[in-house]
């Protein structure tokens, strides 16, 4: 039976499974729910973890090295990037306080550069600075120094040169980094999910996305959880999982549902809430990440990224809707004797609330698309404030130390998710409501026509760095800014 439902989610195309590979290239069947081969795929191979390295005495000293190279997937040879042979790179786990020290080599053959994303760190010198290049075949040693009152939590790194992101992370290039809990949360076991989606082309490389799919934002045929495709996970009734989620996907916004479980959410990002929360499903734009506990019930059930409608890009030529399609994403097998339960997760340490703090300065950003002008003009304009990214402009400058309120307005019909390096930011205000919880977020969603108000303190490290959508083709074309905190 395994080998029937193995041998359906391998089939190549062309070999008269229409229905299924609609819309696909033909090199792997795609993953609808509706479709009839689904539940077929879902009989997956058990869940792998990236491989992980630890700090230890305070510190962890890694080597990176990028490389465009074959990569297993499902079972088929694809050519795809990959940081030290992983798909995805290692996991990284560090503790508040600790030195983390990578040195990256660049094994691919355009430039390229690391970011570690959703840290508070500094954005200066060999810190997570947006502004170091790494040509082809070079080097470069970063230092993250973390601070002492780090928020634990889920975070991830991804190469961040201007222009070539949504292409390399979209190839293979994001790992996670765990920043691990001070008081361990007692769980049954771990398991990093690095969701990513890839679309790979008759040939058995990483599909180039056309300028409509840019305008849209590249949304990969494939949906996997640490790089396999429908990966079984198996548990017994009672035990408690603890789950790193991490959207790694270039455009596609992922709401999560594990029907007949018990989800208890942490977090999303760095913030956690006060109180664990019981949820039905999570929605993670574009790099947000949620910090969970499962507590499994006898059952198998199916995580699943139901539909989400992030709008359109209609009304620009030949603009197209973006929503994104239901997908299996996991199969959950619980079942065995019971085990004894775990006790309630204690409130959490959280950041603090800026709602009641003194704003010193308010800013709204305009998030637009358009068409681009002129014959030599791109396609696609995406900007902020009217402006698209260069590298030579400082859009925002703040004063360091300060708590700023910024207006996100999205004038366009498709969501943009606003992601800023090194300082979170707290949602206060959500399409004219007030926020009434805690949330804090470095990646904040602004859905098509409305305004989000955020709060941000700019505290603890100054100097430059950037804002952008995380729709990663948003990026690339421009939708970016430059801050300074001086
Ligand atoms: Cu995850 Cu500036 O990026
Ligand atoms: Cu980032
Ligand atoms: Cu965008």
């Amino acid at each position: 039976m395994v080998d029937i439902s193995r041998r359906n989610a391998l089939i190549l195309g062309g070999v008269g499974i229409g229905a299924v590979s609609v819309g696909g290239t033909g090199f792997f069947l795609n993953q609808r729910l509706e479709s009839p081969l689904q539940s077929g795929v879902g009989a997956g191979k058990a869940l792998v973890l990236p491989t992980e390295v630890r700090s230890s005495s305070g510190v962890l000293t890694v080597a990176l090295e990028s490389s465009s190279r074959q990569v297993s997937i499902v079972g088929r040879d694809v050519r795809a990037l990959s940081y030290n042979g992983g798909f995805p790179g290692p996991t990284l786990r560090v503790r508040a306080g600790d030195i983390l020290n990578v040195s990256l080599h660049n094994g691919l053959t355009e430039p390229s550069n690391l970011h570690v994303h959703g840290l508070h760190v500094s954005p200066e010198n060999n810190s997570d600075n947006m502004f170091v290049t790494i040509d082809a075949g070079n080097s470069f040693d970063y230092q993250y120094e973390i601070p002492a009152d780090h928020p634990p939590g889920v975070y991830w790194y991804h190469p961040h040169h201007h222009g070539l992101v949504a292409d390399q992370v979209f190839g293979g290039l994001y790992g996670a980094i765990i920043v691990e809990d001070a008081a361990e949360i007692p769980a049954t076991r771990e398991r990093v999910r690095v969701v990513s989606d890839i679309t790979v082309d008759s040939s058995g490389t990483v599909a180039a996305a056309s300028t409509m799919e840019k305008m849209s934002g590249r949304e990969g045929e494939l949906v996997l959880v640490n790089g396999q495709l429908t990966p079984m996970l198996s548990a017994r009734p009672g035990e408690r999982e603890r789950w790193w989620v991490i959207n790694a996907c270039t455009s596609r916004y992922l709401r999560l549902q594990l029907d007949g479980q018990q989800l208890t959410l942490l977090g999303i990002d760095s913030g956690r809430f006060e109180s664990a929360r019981d949820v039905d499903e999570i929605v993670l734009a574009p790099g947000n990440r949620a910090d969970l506990l499962v507590t499994a019930r006898t059952g198998t059930s199916t995580l699943r990224a139901l539909g989400y409608d992030r709008g359109s890009s209609g009304g620009m030529m030949g603009g197209s809707t973006s929503s994104s399609d239901a997908v299996a994403l996991a199969t959950f097998a619980v079942a065995g004797a019971d085990t004894v339960g775990f006790s309630e997760v204690p409130d959490q340490l959280v950041p603090n609330d800026l709602r009641s703090a003194t704003v010193t300065a308010r800013r709204e950003l305009v998030f637009a698309m358009g068409m681009g002008g002129g014959m030599s003009g791109s396609m696609m304009n995406a900007t902020i404030n009217d402006r698209t990214f260069d590298a030579a402009r400082v859009d925002t400058g703040v004063q360091f130390g300060s708590v700023e309120e910024w207006t996100l307005t999205n004038t366009s019909t498709l969501d943009h998710p606003l992601h800023l390096h090194v300082w979170p930011m707290q949602i206060t205000e959500q399409g004219g409501q007030p926020v009434d919880s805690l949330i804090w977020q470095d990646v904040v969603n602004i859905p098509a026509g409305s305004t989000v108000k955020v709060r941000i303190a700019f505290n603890d490290f100054s100097r430059k760095t950037v804002y952008h959508c995380h729709i990663l083709d948003h990026e690339d074309a421009g939708m970016m800014g430059i801050i300074q905190a001086l």
